[in-house]
Protein backbone atom coordinates (compact mmCIF):
# COMPACT_ATOMS: atom_id res chain seq x y z
CA UNK A 1 0.00 0.00 0.00
CA UNK A 2 1.38 3.49 -0.61
CA UNK A 3 2.29 5.86 1.97
CA UNK A 4 -0.41 8.14 1.28
CA UNK A 5 -3.12 5.23 1.16
CA UNK A 6 -1.59 4.28 4.25
CA UNK A 7 -1.80 7.68 5.94
CA UNK A 8 -5.90 8.47 4.51
CA UNK A 9 -6.49 5.12 6.22
CA UNK A 10 -5.21 6.37 9.52
CA UNK A 11 -6.87 9.68 9.14
CA UNK A 12 -10.35 8.46 8.46
CA UNK A 13 -10.30 6.79 11.66
CA UNK A 14 -8.15 9.09 14.39
CA UNK A 15 -8.66 12.53 12.52
CA UNK A 16 -9.18 15.82 15.25
CA UNK A 17 -12.30 17.59 14.56
CA UNK A 18 -10.74 21.23 14.50
CA UNK A 19 -12.80 24.11 13.59
CA UNK A 20 -10.37 25.51 10.73
CA UNK A 21 -11.23 22.23 9.49
CA UNK A 22 -15.07 23.08 8.49
CA UNK A 23 -14.29 25.85 6.08
CA UNK A 24 -12.51 26.40 3.15
CA UNK A 25 -12.34 30.50 3.73
CA UNK A 26 -8.73 30.90 3.23
CA UNK A 27 -9.36 33.58 5.86
CA UNK A 28 -10.11 31.35 8.29
CA UNK A 29 -7.30 29.50 7.81
CA UNK A 30 -4.57 31.96 7.44
CA UNK A 31 -5.77 33.15 10.74
CA UNK A 32 -5.69 29.45 12.26
CA UNK A 33 -2.26 28.68 10.60
CA UNK A 34 -1.03 32.06 11.79
CA UNK A 35 -2.05 31.40 15.79
CA UNK A 36 -0.61 27.42 15.22
CA UNK A 37 3.03 28.44 13.76
CA UNK A 38 4.65 28.02 17.15
CA UNK A 39 1.55 26.83 18.98
CA UNK A 40 -0.20 23.60 20.15
CA UNK A 41 -3.42 23.06 18.85
CA UNK A 42 -4.64 22.94 22.43
CA UNK A 43 -3.18 26.40 23.46
CA UNK A 44 -3.90 28.00 20.14
CA UNK A 45 -7.65 26.65 20.41
CA UNK A 46 -9.28 29.48 22.30
CA UNK A 47 -6.98 32.68 20.74
CA UNK A 48 -8.36 31.22 17.68
CA UNK A 49 -12.32 31.56 18.69
CA UNK A 50 -11.51 35.00 20.36
CA UNK A 51 -9.24 36.70 16.94
CA UNK A 52 -12.60 35.36 14.51
CA UNK A 53 -14.85 36.13 17.19
CA UNK A 54 -13.35 40.22 17.37
CA UNK A 55 -12.33 40.29 13.68
CA UNK A 56 -14.73 37.73 11.74
CA UNK A 57 -13.29 39.07 8.26
CA UNK A 58 -10.63 39.85 6.61
CA UNK A 59 -11.97 43.91 6.22
CA UNK A 60 -12.62 43.59 10.37
CA UNK A 61 -9.06 42.88 10.58
CA UNK A 62 -7.73 45.87 8.46
CA UNK A 63 -10.16 48.68 9.97
CA UNK A 64 -8.84 47.31 13.36
CA UNK A 65 -6.72 49.68 15.66
CA UNK A 66 -3.34 47.99 15.75
CA UNK A 67 -3.97 48.05 19.65
CA UNK A 68 -6.56 46.12 19.70
CA UNK A 69 -5.42 43.18 17.33
CA UNK A 70 -2.03 42.94 19.86
CA UNK A 71 -4.44 42.77 22.77
CA UNK A 72 -6.50 39.95 21.53
CA UNK A 73 -3.17 38.38 20.96
CA UNK A 74 -1.97 39.01 24.61
CA UNK A 75 -0.19 35.86 26.06
CA UNK A 76 0.67 33.77 23.03
CA UNK A 77 3.39 35.57 22.46
CA UNK A 78 5.89 36.00 19.34
CA UNK A 79 3.33 39.09 18.81
CA UNK A 80 5.15 40.02 15.05
CA UNK A 81 2.72 37.17 13.84
CA UNK A 82 -0.13 39.43 15.27
CA UNK A 83 1.36 42.73 13.56
CA UNK A 84 2.03 41.09 10.28
CA UNK A 85 -1.74 39.48 10.33
CA UNK A 86 -2.90 43.25 10.83
CA UNK A 87 -0.27 44.60 8.30
CA UNK A 88 -1.48 41.85 5.52
CA UNK A 89 -5.08 42.41 6.06
CA UNK A 90 -4.78 45.73 4.83
CA UNK A 91 -2.39 44.49 1.87
CA UNK A 92 -4.90 42.25 0.92
CA UNK A 93 -7.94 45.04 0.37
CA UNK A 94 -5.66 47.51 -1.13
CA UNK A 95 -3.71 45.15 -3.52
CA UNK A 96 -6.53 42.18 -3.75
CA UNK A 97 -9.72 44.31 -3.39
CA UNK A 98 -10.03 42.28 -0.05
CA UNK A 99 -10.39 38.92 -1.63
CA UNK A 100 -7.74 36.59 -0.30
CA UNK A 101 -4.94 35.46 -2.94
CA UNK A 102 -5.53 31.82 -4.19
CA UNK A 103 -2.97 30.99 -5.73
CA UNK A 104 0.54 29.88 -4.26
CA UNK A 105 3.21 32.74 -5.39
CA UNK A 106 0.65 35.59 -4.51
CA UNK A 107 -0.23 33.74 -1.13
CA UNK A 108 3.77 33.45 -0.12
CA UNK A 109 4.34 36.55 -0.87
CA UNK A 110 2.44 37.71 1.74
CA UNK A 111 4.11 39.24 4.91
CA UNK A 112 4.38 36.80 8.05
CA UNK A 113 3.58 33.76 5.40
CA UNK A 114 6.61 30.86 4.80
CA UNK A 115 6.63 28.62 3.16
CA UNK A 116 4.81 26.40 5.55
CA UNK A 117 2.05 28.42 5.84
CA UNK A 118 1.43 29.41 2.15
CA UNK A 119 1.45 25.30 1.25
CA UNK A 120 -1.25 25.19 4.40
CA UNK A 121 -3.07 27.82 2.93
CA UNK A 122 -2.70 27.16 -0.71
CA UNK A 123 -3.75 23.49 0.38
CA UNK A 124 -6.37 23.40 2.96
CA UNK A 125 -8.55 26.49 1.45
CA UNK A 126 -7.20 25.62 -2.76
CA UNK A 127 -6.69 22.04 -2.84
CA UNK A 128 -3.80 23.10 -4.55
CA UNK A 129 -0.54 20.68 -4.51
CA UNK A 130 1.54 21.87 -2.22
CA UNK A 131 2.97 19.48 0.95
CA UNK A 132 3.03 20.80 4.30
CA UNK A 133 6.73 20.87 5.87
CA UNK A 134 6.72 21.50 9.66
CA UNK A 135 8.06 19.48 12.84
CA UNK A 136 5.54 17.32 12.99
CA UNK A 137 5.75 16.17 9.10
CA UNK A 138 9.87 16.24 9.50
CA UNK A 139 9.51 13.80 12.50
CA UNK A 140 7.07 11.34 10.25
CA UNK A 141 8.96 11.49 7.67
CA UNK A 142 12.65 11.12 9.12
CA UNK A 143 11.60 8.24 11.14
CA UNK A 144 9.65 6.00 8.28
CA UNK A 145 12.10 7.00 5.47
CA UNK A 146 15.41 7.66 7.48
CA UNK A 147 16.08 10.50 6.58
CA UNK A 148 19.41 11.56 8.69
CA UNK A 149 20.44 15.27 8.35
CA UNK A 150 18.54 18.02 9.84
CA UNK A 151 15.54 20.02 8.23
CA UNK A 152 17.05 23.26 9.49
CA UNK A 153 19.85 22.54 7.30
CA UNK A 154 19.76 24.09 3.45
CA UNK A 155 20.76 19.72 1.97
CA UNK A 156 18.02 19.45 4.68
CA UNK A 157 14.98 21.53 3.73
CA UNK A 158 15.59 19.85 -0.03
CA UNK A 159 15.89 16.54 0.52
CA UNK A 160 12.83 16.55 2.90
CA UNK A 161 10.63 18.99 0.38
CA UNK A 162 11.74 16.61 -2.31
CA UNK A 163 10.30 13.49 -0.71
CA UNK A 164 6.97 15.35 0.36
CA UNK A 165 6.63 16.29 -2.96
CA UNK A 166 6.61 13.16 -3.77
CA UNK A 167 4.22 11.60 -1.38
CA UNK A 168 1.55 14.27 -1.33
CA UNK A 169 -1.35 12.22 -2.28
CA UNK A 170 -2.41 13.43 -6.09
CA UNK A 171 -5.93 14.43 -5.59
CA UNK A 172 -6.84 14.63 -1.81
CA UNK A 173 -3.77 17.52 -1.31
CA UNK A 174 -6.09 19.12 1.52
CA UNK A 175 -7.30 16.12 3.56
CA UNK A 176 -3.09 14.45 3.03
CA UNK A 177 -1.53 17.18 4.27
CA UNK A 178 -4.33 17.70 7.75
CA UNK A 179 -3.55 13.56 7.87
CA UNK A 180 0.45 13.81 7.65
CA UNK A 181 0.53 16.61 10.68
CA UNK A 182 -2.51 14.74 12.70
CA UNK A 183 -0.36 11.64 12.66
CA UNK A 184 2.69 13.35 13.90
CA UNK A 185 1.10 15.51 16.77
CA UNK A 186 -0.81 12.41 18.00
CA UNK A 187 0.61 9.03 16.78
CA UNK A 188 4.23 9.85 15.97
CA UNK A 189 4.89 12.22 18.90
CA UNK A 190 8.32 13.01 19.82
CA UNK A 191 8.55 11.40 23.36
CA UNK A 192 6.97 7.41 23.90
CA UNK A 193 5.41 7.74 20.30
CA UNK A 194 2.15 5.19 19.40
CA UNK A 195 4.18 2.63 17.29
CA UNK A 196 1.92 0.03 18.06
CA UNK A 197 -0.96 1.68 16.37
CA UNK A 198 0.99 2.83 13.79
CA UNK A 199 0.18 2.13 10.32
CA UNK A 200 3.94 2.00 9.32
CA UNK A 201 4.79 -0.31 11.99
CA UNK A 202 5.92 -2.93 9.54
CA UNK A 203 7.88 -0.58 7.04
CA UNK A 204 9.30 2.41 9.68
CA UNK A 205 12.71 2.78 8.89
CA UNK A 206 13.59 4.46 12.64
CA UNK A 207 11.48 1.39 14.40
CA UNK A 208 13.27 -1.36 12.84
CA UNK A 209 16.59 0.10 13.19
CA UNK A 210 15.28 0.54 16.99
CA UNK A 211 16.26 4.50 16.19
CA UNK A 212 13.09 6.23 16.89
CA UNK A 213 14.56 8.10 19.87
CA UNK A 214 17.69 9.16 17.63
CA UNK A 215 14.97 10.62 14.79
CA UNK A 216 14.56 13.23 13.59
CA UNK A 217 18.36 14.80 13.79
CA UNK A 218 18.39 18.16 15.04
CA UNK A 219 20.72 21.01 14.39
CA UNK A 220 22.61 22.66 17.59
CA UNK A 221 20.58 24.87 19.32
CA UNK A 222 22.17 28.39 19.30
CA UNK A 223 22.58 29.22 22.73
CA UNK A 224 20.14 31.25 24.40
CA UNK A 225 21.19 34.94 26.32
CA UNK A 226 19.97 35.90 29.43
CA UNK A 227 18.60 39.79 29.98
CA UNK A 228 18.57 41.41 33.70
CA UNK A 229 15.82 43.88 33.93
CA UNK A 230 15.14 45.81 36.64
CA UNK A 231 11.47 47.55 35.97
CA UNK A 232 10.13 50.48 37.92
CA UNK A 233 6.49 50.79 39.22
CA UNK A 234 5.86 54.46 39.84
CA UNK A 235 2.22 55.79 40.61
CA UNK A 236 0.13 58.54 40.97
CA UNK A 237 -2.87 57.32 43.00
CA UNK A 238 -4.20 54.64 40.51
CA UNK A 239 -2.57 55.65 37.13
CA UNK A 240 1.09 53.96 36.55
CA UNK A 241 4.11 55.08 34.13
CA UNK A 242 4.04 53.03 31.22
CA UNK A 243 5.85 53.88 27.73
CA UNK A 244 5.21 52.02 24.52
CA UNK A 245 7.85 49.57 23.13
CA UNK A 246 9.56 50.53 19.86
CA UNK A 247 11.33 47.77 18.97
CA UNK A 248 12.06 44.31 19.03
CA UNK A 249 9.78 41.19 20.01
CA UNK A 250 7.40 43.36 22.11
CA UNK A 251 7.20 46.29 19.60
CA UNK A 252 3.70 47.96 20.07
CA UNK A 253 3.03 46.53 23.16
CA UNK A 254 3.20 48.60 26.65
CA UNK A 255 5.45 47.79 29.68
CA UNK A 256 6.78 50.17 32.82
CA UNK A 257 10.55 52.45 32.45
CA UNK A 258 13.15 49.59 33.31
CA UNK A 259 17.24 49.23 33.24
CA UNK A 260 19.09 46.77 32.14
CA UNK A 261 21.90 44.77 32.61
CA UNK A 262 23.65 41.70 30.97
CA UNK A 263 24.53 39.77 34.58
CA UNK A 264 22.86 39.37 37.71
CA UNK A 265 23.10 42.58 40.31
CA UNK A 266 22.93 42.92 43.89
CA UNK A 267 20.61 45.32 45.65
CA UNK A 268 24.07 47.17 47.23
CA UNK A 269 25.56 47.22 43.49
CA UNK A 270 22.48 48.07 41.33
CA UNK A 271 21.94 51.11 43.46
CA UNK A 272 25.15 52.50 42.24
CA UNK A 273 25.19 51.57 39.09
CA UNK A 274 25.27 54.27 36.15
CA UNK A 275 21.98 52.81 34.77
CA UNK A 276 20.46 53.28 37.77
CA UNK A 277 21.66 56.83 39.37
CA UNK A 278 21.13 58.08 35.55
CA UNK A 279 17.43 57.10 35.52
CA UNK A 280 16.67 59.02 39.03
CA UNK A 281 19.15 61.66 37.97
CA UNK A 282 16.74 64.88 39.14
CA UNK A 283 14.16 63.27 41.19
CA UNK A 284 13.74 63.24 44.45
CA UNK A 285 13.08 59.12 44.80
CA UNK A 286 12.34 56.80 47.75
CA UNK A 287 12.83 52.95 47.21
CA UNK A 288 10.08 51.51 48.61
CA UNK A 289 10.12 47.69 48.27
CA UNK A 290 10.80 44.88 45.50
CA UNK A 291 9.11 41.67 44.28
CA UNK A 292 10.46 38.25 43.58
CA UNK A 293 12.61 37.27 40.75
CA UNK A 294 10.39 36.85 37.83
CA UNK A 295 11.64 34.72 35.08
CA UNK A 296 10.85 34.71 31.64
CA UNK A 297 11.55 32.29 29.14
CA UNK A 298 11.11 33.47 25.23
CA UNK A 299 12.79 31.82 22.42
CA UNK A 300 16.16 33.24 22.40
CA UNK A 301 16.66 35.22 25.70
CA UNK A 302 15.62 34.83 29.02
CA UNK A 303 14.33 37.48 31.08
CA UNK A 304 15.33 37.22 34.51
CA UNK A 305 13.06 40.62 36.20
CA UNK A 306 12.86 42.14 39.59
CA UNK A 307 10.03 44.95 39.56
CA UNK A 308 11.20 48.07 42.36
CA UNK A 309 8.01 50.02 43.64
CA UNK A 310 9.06 53.43 44.10
CA UNK A 311 7.84 56.87 45.51
CA UNK A 312 8.85 59.78 42.94
CA UNK A 313 8.17 63.56 42.87
CA UNK A 314 6.31 64.74 39.82
CA UNK A 315 8.32 61.59 37.48
CA UNK A 316 7.72 63.53 34.32
CA UNK A 317 9.50 62.74 31.01
CA UNK A 318 8.67 62.35 27.37
CA UNK A 319 9.44 58.77 26.75
CA UNK A 320 6.31 57.66 29.40
CA UNK A 321 2.93 58.62 30.12
CA UNK A 322 0.69 58.13 33.13
CA UNK A 323 -2.39 55.61 32.37
CA UNK A 324 -5.42 54.77 34.80
CA UNK A 325 -6.17 51.27 35.82
CA UNK A 326 -9.58 51.12 33.08
CA UNK A 327 -6.80 52.13 30.23
CA UNK A 328 -4.33 49.66 31.15
CA UNK A 329 -6.66 46.88 31.21
CA UNK A 330 -7.16 48.28 27.26
CA UNK A 331 -3.37 47.75 27.02
CA UNK A 332 -1.61 45.05 25.12
CA UNK A 333 1.03 44.04 27.97
CA UNK A 334 3.79 41.66 27.78
CA UNK A 335 2.78 38.33 29.65
CA UNK A 336 5.46 38.94 32.00
CA UNK A 337 4.46 42.37 33.03
CA UNK A 338 0.69 41.05 33.30
CA UNK A 339 1.58 38.22 35.40
CA UNK A 340 3.53 40.57 37.84
CA UNK A 341 0.53 43.08 37.80
CA UNK A 342 -2.12 40.04 38.42
CA UNK A 343 0.02 39.15 41.23
CA UNK A 344 0.36 42.17 43.00
CA UNK A 345 -3.31 42.97 42.39
CA UNK A 346 -3.04 46.33 40.79
CA UNK A 347 -4.81 46.16 37.90
N1 LIG B 1 -0.70 22.78 13.15
C1 LIG B 1 -0.54 23.70 12.19
N2 LIG B 1 -1.57 23.73 11.34
C2 LIG B 1 -2.44 22.79 11.78
C3 LIG B 1 -3.71 22.35 11.35
N3 LIG B 1 -4.28 22.91 10.29
N4 LIG B 1 -4.31 21.37 12.04
C4 LIG B 1 -3.70 20.84 13.11
N5 LIG B 1 -2.51 21.21 13.57
C5 LIG B 1 -1.89 22.18 12.92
Amino acid sequence: MSFSKNLLGWYDVNKRELPWRETKDPYVIWISEIILQQTRVDQGLPYFYKFINAFPSIVDLANAKNEDVLKVWQGLGYYSRARNLHFTAKHIIEKYNGVFPSNYKEILSLKGVGIYTASAISSFAFNLPYPVVDGNVVRVLSRVFGVEIPFESSAGKKQFYSLANKLIDKRKHSKYNQAIMDFGATCCTPKLPKCDNCPFILSCNAYITNNINNLPVKKKKIKQTTRYLHYFIINDKDRFVLSKINNGIWNGMYQFPFIEFEKKINQCELFETLNWKSFFLGYKYEVLSSSDEYNHKLSHQRINSVFWFVNIDNFSNNKFKYFSKHEIRKLPIPRLIDKFMNDYKLI
